[in-house]
C-alpha cells in the first residue's frame, strides 16, 4: 500500500514520462534483453535481435499499461486483471523476470531524469512497480 506521498511521487514521475511511452519502453526492453538475455526467450517471435520498430511497438504497449496502473493505484488488481491472465496463464512468464524489469526501469528513469529522479521517487517507484508485478504474477496459483 502506497502512502499519499508515495503516490504523489509516482504520479510526478509519470508526468515526465507521459507522451514518451514508446521511447522509454523501447529503452527499457533494450536494457532488459541486453543485461538479462534470458528474458529474450519469451520474445522469440521478435527474432534473435528485435529491431527498433519492434522495441518501440512493444515498449509503447508496456508503458501504456504502466500508465493505466498509475491511474488506478487504488485498484491495481481490477485494472490489470486481463494483463495478469495473459502473463500468468498464456505467456507463463516466470515471476523471477519481474524484478529484472523493475531494475531496468529504474535505470531508465535515472538516466533520463537524472537529478529530478530523487531517492524518494526511486523508493516510491520501486514499491509501485513491485505492486504491479505482484498483480501480474499472482494468478499462477
Ligand atoms: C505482452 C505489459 C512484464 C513478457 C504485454 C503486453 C503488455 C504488457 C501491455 C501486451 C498485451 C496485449 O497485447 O494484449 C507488461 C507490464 C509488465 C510486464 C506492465 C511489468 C511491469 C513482462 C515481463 C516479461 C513479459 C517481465 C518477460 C520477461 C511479455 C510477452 C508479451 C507481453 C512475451 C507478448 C508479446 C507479444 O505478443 O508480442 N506485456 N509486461 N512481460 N509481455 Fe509483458
Amino acid at each position: 500500500m502506497l502512502s499519499a506521498q508515495e503516490r504523489a511521487q509516482v504520479a510526478q514521475v509519470w508526468d515526465l514520462i507521459a507522451g514518451h511511452e514508446a521511447s522509454f519502453g523501447a529503452e527499457l526492453l533494450l536494457r532488459l534483453f541486453t543485461v538479462y538475455p534470458s528474458t529474450k526467450s519469451y520474445f522469440k517471435h521478435l527474432g534473435f535481435c528485435p529491431d527498433e520498430t519492434q522495441l518501440l511497438t512493444h515498449g509503447q504497449r508496456m508503458l501504456e499499461a504502466v500508465g493505466v496502473a498509475v491511474q488506478h493505484m487504488d485498484n491495481l488488481r481490477a485494472a490489470l486483471s486481463p494483463l495478469a491472465d495473459l502473463h500468468a496463464q498464456v505467456l507463463r512468464v516466470d515471476p523471477s523476470n519481474f524484478p529484472l524489469l523493475i531494475q531496468c526501469f529504474q535505470v531508465v528513469l535515472a538516466s533520463h531524469l537524472q537529478g529530478e529522479f530523487t531517492v524518494e521517487m526511486q523508493a516510491a517507484w520501486d514499491k509501485f512497480l513491485t505492486g504491479v508485478a505482484v498483480v501480474l504474477t499472482e494468478k499462477y496459483r
